[in-house]
């Protein structure tokens, strides 16, 4: 916050810098940019000069109308041909399980953008669309791409230089289909484990957020000589820290939105702790370079996020010095004011929010804002400041000199790299939560294993949402490995590894008739996949279901151990001693077999809670700033931080 006044001076300076009257000349509309001396680009002060002239120049000729088209983001089912050429519409976007209507390859794909980016090069102006995408655990909606653990399993893996590889990984799978947009990182400091977006974090603690959100948005954005950059591009993939603020930290039931309890709901915490806990992330990642920011569909004190004026224009814009633009959420602008939608986007863009992802009735919103400007209700000075941050994004991200990527990244789908990558990933992010008498490692040669549970061998239940669809996609549609095809690859050839999703092995006998016991049983316990508030839950807690297989393989195996997939932590307490070791595996994504990569010792267990494990549902919401003071059986069951390791012994987990 020192740097508040520098970075006031410096806007103030560039803004008055920039009210100079339009030129007479007529500007070429294939803008020259200056080559800088080096071919990777660092914005010298000259470079980013020569680039806010070009802004400028861009924005005198502007109409009204391209400027308001600029400001509208559109999803990609909802635009009609040819509408983007009339329109001038600035961006599209692909939600959650918006892929090509043809076939989900990365060809279609760079296809279906390339037919858009063609319709806005056909304007007058010829300003490139921008197009962005949820790649939050790889590019999740391409088919068969290579899909990382999501945010929570990196939390537990603690690893920045991972990070910013899975960060660099992801932003040439998405470029390969043509998109140099990602809405990700969530940097939400996490409060409340039922909130349905908890495995969208990496986890409770702000400096574990700043650190591991920073080092992703760097592996998107960064650039290598490699990727042969265009004159004044400053960016790789655009990344988006979001959702601006408070997500995650909101009150039960405190939603509005359908059957949502915290996503959506309000947040009611002081200034300080907004400031101290939640804020820092997007302190950083704004140090780091991040040149967008997506507004949080939750409120503060009652004030949806989208209107806050205070936070979007006065902290994050001029206290921080962003200087890239804010994208709405999802329809978000409307909630504002649920019944007066002119009111509601007067206030949003009055507030700082630079672009609506609108994201269906384009036309409604496109005729709102001419009469909110022709009407004085928004200034044009305000039209003008949200546009030239969003021209600011393009020429940074090279699209005025390349408007489509490189068709080179498609080599880099589920490349042998990519793929380790995710492995490595989904290794480190283990936490072994018990491991009674040393039942962990497996020795390879141990005779009998069994496996139970549908998540064991499933690549749609352990890669959660946001993968293929919204809400993810349960069955085998994206090629990957499972846990149980890790353990039959690792295990020894003359281990009989058998497998019952329901956890009943009595057809499987023993040379002598009698029925089979294994040396080992895995249980596989996973929650079905889910996104946002519809993911919100108040119990927690294992089922009778879930219990009971874990039971049945009592009676059916020497050894028991469980292995959830979850998106947050269970609670699991009374079952905790039918087993001898619990395994807390998240969601992994497609390379599952990382987790027999550690079960039979090949790699050690490194993964460290990044939540409080709470001991009951009623503990909740419980993590390290609210119970801290907190012990017994008052203190969660597993403390942030918590992760035990072979060779250790385990401690005692008490009882209450
Ligand atoms: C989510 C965002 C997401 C957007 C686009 C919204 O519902 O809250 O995180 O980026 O949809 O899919
Ligand atoms: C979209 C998501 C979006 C959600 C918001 C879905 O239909 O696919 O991307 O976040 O709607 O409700």
């Amino acid at each position: 916050m020192k740097h508040s006044l520098s970075f006031l001076l410096l806007i103030s300076l560039l803004f008055s810098a920039c009210g100079a009257p339009p030129p007479a000349t007529v500007i070429p509309t294939k803008l020259p940019v200056v080559a800088t001396e080096t071919s990777v680009p660092v914005m010298d002060t000259e470079t980013s000069q020569s680039v806010e002239k070009q802004i400028e120049e861009l924005l005198a000729r502007m109409t009204l109308e391209e400027k308001i088209g600029q400001m509208t983001q559109v999803e990609k089912n909802s635009i009609k041909p040819g509408d983007i050429t009339k329109y001038y519409i600035g961006s599209i976007l692909s939600g959650g399980g918006g892929y090509p209507t043809a076939e989900n390859t990365a060809q279609a794909w760079y296809a279906m953008v390339e037919g858009f980016q063609k319709e806005a090069l056909a304007t007058r102006l010829q300003i490139p669309i921008l197009y962005g995408v949820d790649a939050v655990h790889g590019h999740g909606n391409l088919r068969n791409a290579t899909i990382f653990p999501h945010n929570i399993g990196l939390g537990a893996a603690n690893n920045p230089e991972l990070v910013e590889k899975i960060g660099r990984a992801t932003a040439e799978e998405m470029l390969a289909t043509g998109i140099p947009w990602n809405f990700a990182p969530v940097v939400a400091v996490v409060q409340d484990v039922r909130w349905g977006r908890t495995y969208e974090g990496y986890g409770e603690e702000t400096e574990l957020v700043s650190s591991l959100g920073t080092a992703y948005l760097k592996g998107l954005q960064s650039l290598t000589a490699e990727d042969n950059p265009v004159p004044g591009q400053s960016i790789f993939v655009l990344g988006t820290p979001k959702h601006f603020i408070g997500d995650g930290a909101t009150i039960w039931g405190s939603s509005r939105t359908e059957n949502y309890q915290l996503d959506q709901g309000n947040m009611q915490v002081p200034e300080e702790f907004l400031r101290q806990i939640l804020l820092p992330p997007y302190q950083s990642a704004v140090e780091s370079g991040a040149m967008n920011i997506m507004a949080s569909f939750s409120s503060w004190k009652g004030t949806k996020m989208h209107a806050q004026q205070y936070l979007l224009n006065e902290v994050l814009k001029d206290e921080f010095g962003f200087n890239g633009f804010i994208v709405s959420d999802w329809q978000a602008m409307d909630q504002i004011y649920p019944d007066d939608y002119y009111a509601s986007i007067v206030t949003s863009v009055n507030a700082g929010v630079d672009m609506n992802m609108v994201p269906y009735d384009y036309v409604t919103f496109i005729e709102t804002m001419k009469s909110a400007v022709n009407n004085g209700d928004i200034p044009e000075s305000r039209v003008d400041e949200a546009v030239r941050r969003i021209l600011r994004v393009k020429f940074a991200l090279g699209l005025f000199e390349r408007p489509m990527p490189d068709t080179k990244y498609q080599g880099t789908i589920r490349s042998r790299e990519h793929l380790e990558l995710a492995r490595q990933a989904v290794r480190e992010s283990l936490v072994l939560l018990k491991n009674e008498n040393d039942a962990l490692p497996l020795s390879k040669d141990m005779p009998v294993i069994f496996v139970a549970g549908v998540g064991a061998h499933e690549i749609g239940v352990q890669s959660g949402g946001w993968t293929l669809e919204w809400q993810g996609k349960v069955g085998n549609d994206n090629e990957g490995t499972t846990i149980l095809s890790g353990i039959r690859s690792a295990a020894g050839s003359d281990t009989r590894v058998e497998y019952s999703r329901e956890g009943d092995f009595s057809e499987f006998k023993d040379s002598t008739g009698n029925p089979l016991i294994a040396d080992a049983g895995f249980v596989v316990i996973a929650e079905k996949p889910y996104a946002e508030g519809v993911g919100d839950q108040a119990d927690l807690s294992l089922s009778q279901a879930e219990t009971k297989l874990i039971t049945a393989m009592r009676e059916q195996s020497q050894t028991v151990i469980v292995i959830l997939l979850s998106g947050r932590p269970r609670v699991i307490t009374e079952q905790l001693p039918l087993a001898e070791a619990w395994v807390a595996a998240w969601l992994p994504g497609t390379e599952g077999a990382g987790i027999a990569d550690v079960l039979f010792g090949d790699f050690p267990f490194t993964g460290k809670l990044s939540f409080s494990w709470p001991r009951s549902n009623e503990q909740l919401p419980i993590n390290i700033y609210n119970a801290s003071d907190k012990t017994g059986c008052e203190a969660p069951l597993f403390p942030f931080g918590y992760g035990l390791e072979y060779g250790h012994p385990s401690p005692e987990i008490e009882p209450c």
